[in-house]
């Protein structure tokens, strides 16, 4: 009898954890935290990642056999940016089939064994939807535009012009040239805030906002751990498409700047978030936003007045800091702190410059790229790492128009050149195109690859790779790292930002030398409740012995780190 409650007992409980239809666990834990603000993400751009077939292209099949090493790098998730059909004019951002898989990364079945495969790897899928608009070849464009009277007509925005050659009001695109085309067929203007082959859809119909629900339960039911949103600002604009004021100067394309008050950043987006987020509640998914952002203030915004949107709107501001400096990060940190929000930190993505350019450029690249690493893998909230960036993968920008792949570089050459730079293969080995595919790669492979490829830096102990491995291991052993409090450590001082994570029972202080030179620096440990600053246990130096002498002083290299244990 005993045996048979303890055993209905188990099952109970076994089922409570269990996944139903492709939802995931849900666990809570004290902090109420879920697995995603422990985990590390991934991006992977599939293009560039790794390729199964020969053609140039990376695939499906391809991430799947990489999964080791993803596991092995400490990674919970990745998110895979557009894999959908799509004419490929933006890479995938102009999807023709939301709920189908592009022939050039493979098949639905390759995507489903994808999933299974990365469930042994304890990996989560996350897909990246794109609800702002569709590509011009989607079914449900081409018949908008047959006709004034088609019944999906008003799926997309269509507007008389002011008169002729003058589209309905003075918006531009943010990839160069008014939002209006006009449609021959039909005489009339659509609007797209992208490419004119991405036209925007009409979130203020509600079929579309059924049709586009729809296409993420699809995705949930086939076990995807939630979404990626992108280009959230966007979804609505001002039903009487009132002129945007102007502001001085042009933007790279040569139009007049905008303040785009009227059709971005609208109230109803939060709607939108909402309702997505009910739905991603339904399958304990995570919704990730695309939230481009001035100030943390606006950033806070995305997580809904009742967290009821965004659980990891991402902070992009980071990616915007063009150099390395103590006082801007500190203060910027310092205000995420202030807001509450989990923070969710992104410093390179498929449309940034990596962050090895951004913030290096000199003698001290490497050291850079572990500095950055540590940074953002130690301070509380959740990481999403760019393909390439735990191996110092540099931005290899095109020299020449004609070698441009990405359309906003070909039309904006040369003020503006595209995100192509970003965007080279993943360099696996030091071998013929750097192990990512036998054929001949769509973008040529970044220029670092022979010192900086998994295979070489797998091998050296002081790698960039093996730095990212030690970290994310440390965040997931620590608690005080995982889930402890943070205080900004000598907030005056120009050059090493230092901060100290504690869970109040152990203390972590990390210390970050921001400059190109060396500095010693007494670290006043008080306002983080810590009596003994002498180091207990250094976990982590790029400098030297990393040691913390009993008043306080560490010794650091340029652009080292160190992180240590401290007394309470
Ligand atoms: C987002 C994507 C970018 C794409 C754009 C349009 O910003 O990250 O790559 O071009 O949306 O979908």
């Amino acid at each position: 009898m005993l045996k048979a409650l303890i055993l209905s007992g188990v099952i109970l409980i076994m089922c409570a954890l269990t996944p139903l239809g492709g939802a995931q666990q849900n666990k809570v834990d004290e902090q109420g935290h879920e697995w995603y603000h422990h985990a590390v993400f991934y991006e992977v751009y599939p293009r560039s990642f790794a390729d199964s077939n020969g053609d140039g292209v990376g695939d499906l099949k391809g991430i799947t056999s990489k999964l080791d090493y993803l596991e092995h790098l400490g990674v919970d998730a990745i998110w895979i940016t557009p894999c959908f059909p799509s004419p490929q004019v933006d890479f995938g951002y102009d999807v023709s089939d939301y709920e189908a898989i592009d022939p050039m990364y493979g098949t639905l079945a390759d995507f489903d064994t994808m999933v299974a495969a990365a469930k042994k790897h304890n990996i989560k899928i996350i897909l990246d939807f794109v609800p702002n608009h569709t590509s011009d070849q989607h079914k449900w464009f081409l018949e908008s535009k047959s006709s004034k009277t088609n019944p999906k007509r008003d799926w997309y925005i269509w507007r008389d012009g002011k008169g002729p050659g003058k589209p309905p009001n003075n918006w531009t695109s943010t990839f160069g040239g008014s939002t209006w085309t006009l449609d021959p067929t039909t005489g009339q203007y659509y609007y797209h805030y992208f490419y004119a082959q991405q036209p925007d859809l009409n979130w203020r119909n509600p079929e579309v906002h059924k049709a586009m629900l729809d296409c993420m339960r699809f995705w949930y039911k086939r076990g995807v751990a939630g979404f990626r949103l992108d280009a959230v600002d966007t979804l609505f604009e001002d039903p009487d498409l009132k002129d945007n004021p102007l502001l001085p100067g042009k933007d790279k394309f040569g139009f007049s700047n905008e303040n785009e008050i009227y059709n971005k950043k609208l109230p109803e987006v939060h709607d939108v978030m909402r309702d997505m987020r009910k739905l991603a509640d339904e399958y304990g998914a995570v919704l990730i936003g695309e939230t481009w952002t001035q100030n943390v203030a606006q950033l806070n915004e995305y997580y809904g007045d009742h967290n009821d949107e965004l659980q990891m709107p991402m902070d992009l501001m980071l990616t915007q800091f063009h150099a390395l400096a103590a006082p801007p990060f500190r203060e910027h940190i310092s205000a995420l702190e202030d807001a509450g929000g989990w923070p969710v930190f992104v410093i390179s993505n498929h449309d940034i410059t990596r962050s090895y350019t951004r913030w290096g450029g000199g003698a001290h690249d490497d050291q850079i790229a572990k500095l950055a690493a540590t940074m953002y893998m130690m301070l509380r909230g959740t990481p999403i790492m760019y393909y390439g960036e735990e191996i110092g993968m540099a931005n290899n920008d095109p020299k020449r128009k004609e070698d441009v792949q990405d359309p906003q570089g070909r039309r904006g050459w040369p003020k503006e050149i595209g995100r192509d730079g970003e965007r080279t293969p993943m360099q696996w080995t030091d071998g013929a195109n750097a192990g990512f595919t036998s054929g001949k790669p769509w973008l040529p492979i970044g220029s670092n690859y022979k010192t900086h490829n998994v295979a070489t830096e797998t091998a050296d102990p002081n790698s960039i790779l093996n730095l990212y491995r030690r970290v994310i291991a440390l965040r997931r052993e620590e608690s005080a790292l995982r889930d402890g409090k943070y205080f900004a450590v000598n907030p005056r001082d120009p050059n090493v930002f230092a901060f100290v994570r504690t869970d109040g029972r152990e203390s972590i202080l990390v210390a970050l030398n921001m400059s190109a030179s060396a500095q010693s620096v007494k670290l006043d440990l008080k306002a983080a409740g810590v009596v003994a600053a002498a180091s207990k246990k250094v976990m982590l130096s790029t400098s030297g012995d990393g040691a913390i002498a009993a008043d306080g002083t560490v010794k650091m290299e340029p652009y080292s780190v160190v992180v240590a244990k401290i007394g309470q």
